[in-house]
């Protein structure tokens, strides 16, 4: 069996290092791209039918509404079957203390019953937040089960390989 990397990651205006700074390449997709290369996953960037923009407090607002009204925003070319793989990394960054929403649409499409999700996360502080929990219930309640999850600062994405390779072990 083989196994995948889904992620979501935002590109554009972001918090780094607690400063707002235009991002060309998303921390998470840095983090996602890693992980495939060291395990030879297919990997899959999950991108929402409608762009989440790129100025800051308009992803923010639209972010937290997401959250708060537990909206799952249309996935763009979705992802279609799960069945070759037994290993899913599935990897976001921390919005709100959670995973974004458009993550909960991309794990709505698929049964997990017998899959392990593996979550990886990018973060400004407080690593996860409630973000391992929530998946594990939401992956959980689809028959799947999740292992230990790494989060990764946004800011050392560049140099997380020895803490990538240890958790990939
Ligand atoms: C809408 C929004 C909400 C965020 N909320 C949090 C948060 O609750 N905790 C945190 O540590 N970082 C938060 N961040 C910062 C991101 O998690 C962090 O910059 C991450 O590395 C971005 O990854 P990306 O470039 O793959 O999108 C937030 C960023 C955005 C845009």
């Amino acid at each position: 069996m083989k196994s995948l990397v889904a992620y979501f990651s935002h590109e554009g205006e972001n918090s780094v290092n607690f400063d707002i700074k235009n991002v060309k390449k998303g921390h998470t997709r840095t983090v996602a791209e890693k992980i495939a290369d060291m395990t030879g996953a297919d990997i899959f960037r999950i991108v929402p039918e409608e762009p989440y923009p790129s100025d800051y407090d308009a992803v923010c607002r639209r972010a937290q509404a997401e959250y708060e009204d537990n909206i799952h925003p249309a996935i763009k070319a979705p992802f279609t079957s799960l069945d070759s793989y037994d290993t899913i990394y599935i990897g976001f960054p921390i919005w709100f203390r959670s995973y974004p929403r458009v993550v909960a649409s991309f794990i709505d499409c698929f049964d997990f019953t017998g899959k392990t999700v593996k979550p990886f996360c990018t973060n400004e502080e407080g690593e996860f937040g409630m973000a391992d929990m929530e998946l594990e219930r939401a992956v959980k309640a689809k028959g799947g089960k999740t292992a230990k999850g790494l989060a990764v600062r946004g800011s050392d994405v560049d140099s997380c390989d020895e803490a990538l390779r240890k958790w990939l072990q």
